[in-house]
């Protein structure tokens, strides 16, 4: 498949374009600047022999994915989102942001936001495209280390199923990852939210933690 990473060039779209690039998907890299696009290209063809990676304008390279991962920080969302508009119509879109913020003392702390999570906001800006949510609890660092399996499950929420089927055939091809249908949009919140627990679990721990469901 074509998958494309708006906000791409940080290190969760990073880590993920990596494992996806190494399953042999092609990739491309989205940017707010088409030359950082690039590089974050060539990160990709550095870390992964072989990869087929291409890199530019978060509206350039849209439009011939056939699965748009948003890999952006939530304070962008609504304008990224309102700047793509049309382009995602009729699109798998899947949508990887978890709304936090760090507060000094605290750590991250997850935001309430007035959709009540992320998708559910994604999914009433986007009303033609096929927006679910997945991967928010997956740590960029641990994607990055591409020889390490990753044992985790990967909770994917969402409306649409038959999105969902392939989000989760996607997870599922990253060594050690299973994805899980986790229901409908407003489940997201709940995913959401744990990324702020995982991270300050890290920091106390020094770790990389991630989830995993038992009796499923
Ligand atoms: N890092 C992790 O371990 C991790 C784990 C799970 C989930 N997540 C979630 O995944 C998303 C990406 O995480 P990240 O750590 O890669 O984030 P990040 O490094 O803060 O941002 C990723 C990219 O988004 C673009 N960006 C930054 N601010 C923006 C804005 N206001 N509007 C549009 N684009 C903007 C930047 O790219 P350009 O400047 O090149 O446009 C940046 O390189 C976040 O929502 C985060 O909550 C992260």
């Amino acid at each position: 498949m074509k998958l494309a990473f708006v906000g791409g060039t940080g290190p969760e779209g990073l880590g993920l374009a990596m494992r996806f690039a190494r399953a042999g998907h092609e990739v491309a890299i989205g940017s707010r600047s088409k030359e950082r696009g690039e590089e974050g290209a060539q990160k990709i063809t550095e870390a992964v022999p072989g990869a087929t990676a291409s890199g530019g304008a978060n509206a350039d390279v849209v439009p011939g994915a056939d699965v748009v991962f948003l890999t952006f920080p939530y304070s962008g969302q609504q304008a990224t989102l309102e700047a793509l508009g049309p382009a995602l119509d009729g699109k798998i879109v899947c949508n990887v942001v978890a709304p936090l913020e760090f507060q000094q003392g605290v750590g991250a702390v997850a935001l309430n936001v007035p959709g009540n999570s992320a998708l559910q906001e994604a999914i009433a800006q986007l009303p033609n495209a096929r927006v679910v949510s997945a991967f928010q609890n997956m740590s960029a660092e641990e994607l990055q280390h591409l020889d390490h399996p990753i044992e985790a499950d990967v909770l994917v929420c969402g409306r649409d199923a038959e999105a969902k089927q392939v989000v989760i055939g996607l997870a599922n091809e990253i060594a050690g990852v299973r994805g899980i249908d986790a229901g409908g949009p407003s489940q997201s919140r709940y995913v959401e939210m744990m990324t702020s627990l995982l991270i300050n679990l890290n920091r106390k721990h020094k770790t990389q933690s991630t989830i995993r469901i038992v009796g499923l």
